[in-house]
């Protein structure tokens, strides 16, 4: 990937872990030196430029070089650098993005929470879980309940929310508590003969025979993304989110929205929940939230269950929760203006259009290849999954190393994407325009035909 005599490698491969990375291929093959970025491309040492077709992380929504966040962040760090919210503290910046994202969220009389990843952010949600059952007499109620293939993170618990085995094998997890149900993948899920709602019925019916074996009264919350990201670009069939909310409802379960890929215009929606229609408790938001430009999240709560944080400390307590960054004033500033920069540019429109723009030349691409299997998504948050045989959907064995040989091959056309096992993600910054969506689809139709003659169908 690099040469490993250049300073910036030779140092890196001798004092740097990198997240996601193994070791010895690593060693092998060096880092790639990231340099500069511009708008929705990032350049190399090297100086040769890439489309950045995953934002980063599904997270740099207004591309790598956005001067607006810039000048935020340099206004705010001018004028506070740093404040904390513990013991009633707060600045006019925090108590704006409060209030401006508990009316996005549309989490009606709700309050916000900030804190600085994604995994805080869904740790925070689980805590909250528990003091809402505490504070209404049932702290029996501990368990969560995520699904196969989810991703929520890399701290303790978001960890072993995750239904991914590589996030659990070295680490001995999940913990006990941390229990999976199955994953709302029609493509893959579906039974000979079964329809979607004959599916959606036995995905809730399975929820809750779960529920009944654990025991209603041990379980505190249901975590979902929106639509899965990290676990292959996963669309839950029409009533999935109605049908399992029935089933969480009956048993007292708290419905947790973990939208910190999905939200602020991924999907199409502001929030992936209006996408595939969930009503939840409380929301999990970063990555967009700032276009990840500073290290913040939030949690949106429902008004229950801030009352029952109050309730729960009535006499007297204080909740025992906080981050030393939470609400720091730079990530607040730059927030702020990643929201404004949304609201301008009509970030649901601009994302629909964009989208179908991609999705139609996905499309086209994918009906003249004999290697995809589908085409998937929602806004600018595709999936195309490759397949040895399209007609039975049989994939590809994994020793053939379909989705990794496409990423090398995207790179090397400059291009970057993301595969997800044999899944290719596509998640570009949503401020692409027409001529950057052309230009995805054309390097991925040409890294497609290279890999189709590295890899045959059949
Ligand atoms: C859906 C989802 N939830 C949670 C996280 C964790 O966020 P962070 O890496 O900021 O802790 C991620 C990160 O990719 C994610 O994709």
């Amino acid at each position: 990937m690099s040469d490993l005599t250049a300073p910036v490698a030779r140092r890196d491969v001798a004092f740097h872990i990198h997240s996601q990375t193994n070791p010895t291929l690593f060693e092998e093959q060096g880092p790639l030196v990231v340099a500069r970025g511009a708008g929705v491309r990032v350049y190399d040492s090297d100086g040769k430029p890439y489309i950045d077709a995953m934002a980063g992380l599904w997270c740099a929504s207004l591309g790598f070089a956005n001067p607006r966040l810039a000048a935020a962040a340099a206004r705010q760090y001018a004028e506070l650098g740093f404040y904390h919210t513990f013991f009633h503290r707060t600045s006019e910046a925090v108590a704006e993005l409060a209030e401006k994202l508990v009316a996005l969220t549309g989490m009606d009389g709700g309050k916000a929470y900030f804190a600085t990843s994604g995994s805080e952010a869904n740790e925070t949600m689980v805590k909250l879980a528990w003091v809402y059952h505490a504070a209404r007499g049932k702290p029996t109620k501990r368990k969560v309940i995520a699904r196969d293939r989810a991703f929520h993170g890399s701290t303790i618990a978001a960890a072993s929310m995750c239904g991914l085995p590589f996030m659990h094998r070295e680490f001995g997890l999940p913990l006990p508590g941390f229990l999976h149900t199955l994953c709302p993948d029609p493509y893959r899920g579906m039974l000979p003969g079964e329809d979607e709602t004959a599916f959606v019925e036995r995905l809730a019916a399975e929820l809750e025979r779960l529920i009944l074996a654990e025991g209603p009264d041990t379980i505190a919350a249901f975590i979902a993304e929106p639509i899965h990201a990290g676990g292959g670009i996963i669309v839950p069939p029409e009533r999935y989110f109605a049908r399992i909310q029935e089933v969480l409802r009956r048993h007292d379960i708290l419905c947790l929205d973990d939208e910190i890929v999905c939200g602020f215009g991924r999907t199409g929606n502001w929030f992936g929940k209006e996408t595939v229609g969930m009503r939840p408790d409380m929301m999990a938001l970063a990555k967009g939230l700032s276009s990840a430009y500073f290290p913040i999240s939030a949690v949106v709560v429902a008004p229950a269950v801030y009352d029952a944080l109050r309730e729960f400390n009535r006499q007297g307590g204080a909740f025992g929760h906080g981050f030393t960054n939470s609400g720091h004033p730079v990530g607040v500033a730059v927030a702020a203006e990643a929201i404004r920069i949304y609201e301008e540019m009509d970030v649901v429109d601009h994302v629909r259009r964009m989208g179908a723009r991609l999705r139609a030349h996905f499309e086209e691409i994918g009906r003249a290849s004999p290697i995809v299997g589908e085409v998937r998504g929602a806004g600018l948050m595709l999936g195309i999954e490759l397949v040895q045989d399209k007609a039975t959907r049989r994939p590809f064995a994994p020793d053939r190393q379909a989705g990794p040989t496409f990423d090398r091959l995207a790179y090397e056309n400059g291009l970057i994407a993301r595969c997800m096992g044999d899944v290719l993600g596509f998640s570009p910054p949503l401020i692409v325009d027409e001529a950057d969506v052309d230009e995805i689809a054309d390097r991925f139709a040409a890294s497609l035909m290279q890999l189709e003659r590295v890899l045959p169908a059949g």
